[in-house]
């Protein structure tokens, strides 16, 4: 499995945890940037990460921004995602569980370091629960 990541100078810290994290996983990760906490835009990173989620380049992504907010928008543009922006982890249960989310957002400012490692856990370690979910998940595809 391929992970990409990316980040606007808000989440660049917690994006390095991040991609730490995922390779202790045994988990390759693309890096789609920032790299540094200069000053970028959040709309370029979320859509950088989008698109290599939609073209298959990646199977899923984590986008940091300052709230996770922002760079979650920007990722939902992308045709074919469905990004959580997640701040607990039953929230990262359920953004899988209900809406096989394939990309997941994250707060660099507003969520510590241990609990976005939990969030990123569980989000990765529960299964879709398809059923009565999958129309819905269907609908937000062709919307
Ligand atoms: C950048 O200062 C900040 O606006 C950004 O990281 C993010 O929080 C936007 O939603």
């Amino acid at each position: 499995m391929k992970i990409a990541v990316a980040a606007d100078h808000g989440g660049y810290k917690l994006k390095e945890k991040v991609k730490e994290h995922l390779l202790e996983r045994g988990i390759e990760v693309e890096d789609l940037g920032t790299h540094s906490e200069e000053s970028v835009d959040y709309p370029i990173y979320g859509k950088l990460c989008g698109e290599a989620v939609a073209s298959g380049q990646a199977d899923l992504g984590v986008v940091v921004c300052g709230t996770g907010i922002g760079i979650s928008i920007a990722a939902n543009k992308v045709h074919g995602i469905r990004c959580g922006l997640c701040t607990s982890v039953e929230m990262a249960h359920l953004t899988k569980q209900h809406n096989n989310a394939n990309i997941l957002a994250l707060g660099g400012r507003t969520t510590g370091e241990e609990l976005a490692m939990e969030i990123v856990d569980e989000w990765l370690d529960t299964q879709y629960e398809g059923g009565r979910h999958q129309r819905r998940v269907e609908m937000l595809d062709n919307l």
